[in-house]
C-alpha cells in the first residue's frame, strides 16, 4: 500500500509527547526541546528535514483586535477556505493577525490619506522605512494608531493574509527514535507598543500545547542537507550556532543508529556555558562512544570580548583544513543575517592561510566545495 502523503491542506495530526526547557536557570532566552508523536500516521523523514507546523493565535490576540475594530466576534466572514465562520473563529484559527499585510496596508493608507504617516512610509523609496516599521508592528496597532477606519468585518479579514506554516529543523533521526520527530525551537518574546508579545507558533508550542493536543504538520525536505552513506569514510564537520544545533542532533542520533564510519566534528555556539549548553550530556556520551570525533564549543558571552563558531574555526584552522583535505563535508546551520556570513568569511580564511591559497584560489574552492556538496547550509 503507497505511504500517505502529507501537505498543508492534508497534514498529519501529530501529538506533543513531551517538551522540556533547554535553557537553564538565568538565562535571557526560552529555548525548548520537543518530542511529538508521529501516531503511527506514516509520516517519514531524513535527518537534514525540517517540519512545517501550523499553530493557531493565542485568542486573547484575536479578542483583543475585535475589541479594538469594535465588530461582533460572532459576525460571519469567510475562513480561509472561503467557508463562513465566526469572526472570532477565523481570527484565532485561519489568519495572520500579527505583522500586516501588505494588501491591508494599503487598504488603511487609502483610507487616511496620502499624507498620512502610513502613506509616506508605503510612498517611500527606502524600503528598509517600511521593514523598521513592520518589525513588532502587529494588525492591531495599525487599527489603534488610525481611528474611524470603516471596514466591515468581511473586508477586514479579505486583506489579511492566511496563517502560514512555520518551519523548523528536525533535530531528531526515525533510525533511533521511530514514530517521533524532535524539534529545538527558541520561543521569540518581545514588548512592543506596550504589548508583551511573541511569535505564533513558537509561543503557541511553549505555552498553549497541552500534551495531547493534535499538531498539524508535514516535511519539508532539506534539499541537499543531507549525510553521506554510513558505509561512507567521508569525514563531515557541523556548524551550529543556537538552534543551528538541530539537524545536527539528528544526524548524531542517526550515525549511531547506522554506525556510520567516517569522522565527526561538531561545533556549537551560545551564549553561556552554563545556561545555554544545549544537549551537553548527550554530546558528551556521543564524544564517550565514538560517535562524535571532535566537539568545540563557542560561549560567546562567558569573557570579555565576544567569542563566536568562527573564532574557533580560525584557532583550529589548520585541523579544519586537514578535515577539509580528506574530503570532510562541511555543513552550516543557524542565523543567515550574520553568522553564516563570518563562517564562510572564516572558512575562506582557513584555506587560505593553511590551504597555502590566494584569496582568488580560496573562492574557486569554497566554490568547487559547493558543486561537490561538500559546503551545505540551512540558514534562516
Ligand atoms: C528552514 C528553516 C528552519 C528553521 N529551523 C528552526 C529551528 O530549528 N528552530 C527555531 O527556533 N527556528 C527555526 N526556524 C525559524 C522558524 O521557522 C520561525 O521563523 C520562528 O520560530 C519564529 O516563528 P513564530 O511563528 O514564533 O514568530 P512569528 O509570528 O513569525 O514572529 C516573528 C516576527 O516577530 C517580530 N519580532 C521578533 N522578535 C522581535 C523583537 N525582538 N522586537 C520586535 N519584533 C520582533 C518580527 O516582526 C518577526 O518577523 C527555521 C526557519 C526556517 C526557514
Ligand atoms: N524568524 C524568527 O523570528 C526567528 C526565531 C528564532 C530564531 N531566529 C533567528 O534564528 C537565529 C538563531 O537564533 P538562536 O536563538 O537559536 O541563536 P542565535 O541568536 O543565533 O545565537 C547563538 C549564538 O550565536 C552567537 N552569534 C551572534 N552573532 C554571531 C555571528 N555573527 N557569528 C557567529 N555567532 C554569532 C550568539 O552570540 P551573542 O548573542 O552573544 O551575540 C550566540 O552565542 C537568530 O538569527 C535568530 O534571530 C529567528
Amino acid at each position: 500500500m503507497e505511504k500517505p502523503k502529507f501537505n498543508k491542506k492534508n497534514p498529519l495530526l501529530a501529538k506533543l509527547k513531551h517538551s522540556y526547557v533547554l535553557t537553564k536557570e538565568g538565562s535571557g532566552k526560552d529555548t525548548r526541546h520537543y518530542e511529538i508523536s508521529l501516531c503511527g500516521g506514516g509520516l517519514e523523514y531524513l535527518p537534514g528535514d525540517s517540519l512545517a507546523v501550523q499553530a493557531t493565535n493565542d485568542p486573547e490576540w484575536a479578542d483583543n483586535l475585535i475589541v479594538n475594530l469594535g465588530f461582533d466576534p460572532d459576525a460571519q466572514v469567510p475562513g480561509a477556505n472561503k467557508e463562513p465562520k465566526g469572526l472570532r473563529d477565523a481570527l484565532t484559527n485561519d489568519y495572520a493577525i500579527g505583522t500586516p499585510s501588505k494588501k491591508f496596508l494599503k487598504a488603511v493608507a487609502e483610507k487616511t490619506g496620502e499624507n498620512s504617516a502610513l502613506s509616506k512610509i508605503l510612498a517611500s523609496e527606502d524600503k528598509s522605512q517600511l521593514n523598521d516599521y513592520l518589525w513588532g508592528t502587529w494588525v492591531v496597532d495599525v487599527i489603534a494608531g488610525n481611528p474611524g477606519l470603516d471596514f466591515t468585518p468581511e473586508e477586514f479579514v479579505g486583506l489579511l493574509q492566511k496563517l502560514n506554516v512555520r518551519l523548523y529543523s528536525i533535530s531528531s533521526s526515525l533510525a533511533a527514535v521511530p514514530d517521533e520527530v524532535h524539534l529545538t525551537v527558541a520561543t521569540v518574546e518581545y514588548e512592543s507598543n506596550g504589548y508583551q508579545r511573541g511569535g505564533v507558533c513558537s509561543t503557541w508550542l511553549a505555552h498553549r500545547l497541552e500534551e495531547g493536543t493534535q499538531i498539524p504538520c508535514f516535511i519539508t525536505p532539506g534539499k541537499g542537507f543531507r549525510l553521506p552513506e554510513p558505509e561512507e569514510e567521508t569525514p563531515i564537520i557541523m556548524c551550529g550556532p543556537g538552534t543551528g544545533i538541530a539537524p545536527f542532533r539528528s544526524f548524531l542520533q542517526h550515525r549511531k543508529a547506522t554506525n556510520a564510519k567516517g569522522d565527526a566534528w561538531l561545533f556549537f555556539g551560545e551564549q553561556h556555558e552554563k545556561t545555554e549548553y544545549f544537549y551537553k550530556e548527550e554530546f558528551a556520551a556521543y564524544q564517550a562512544d565514538g560517535t562524535l570525533n571532535k566537539l568545540t564549543t563557542a560561549f560567546s558571552r562567558d569573557q570579555r570580548e565576544k567569542i563566536y563558531v568562527q573564532h574557533r574555526m580560525l584557532e583550529e584552522g589548520a585541523e579544519f583544513w586537514a578535515w577539509l583535505d580528506k574530503g570532510a563535508i562541511f555543513y552550516v546551520c543557524g542565523d543567515a543575517s550574520r553568522m553564516a556570513n563570518d563562517v564562510d568569511e572564516a572558512l575562506h580564511r582557513i584555506i587560505q592561510d593553511h590551504g597555502g591559497k590566494s584569496s582568488e584560489e580560496a573562492a574557486e574552492y569554497v566554490a568547487q566545495m559547493k558543486t561537490d556538496k561538500r559546503y551545505r547550509r540551512d540558514v534562516y
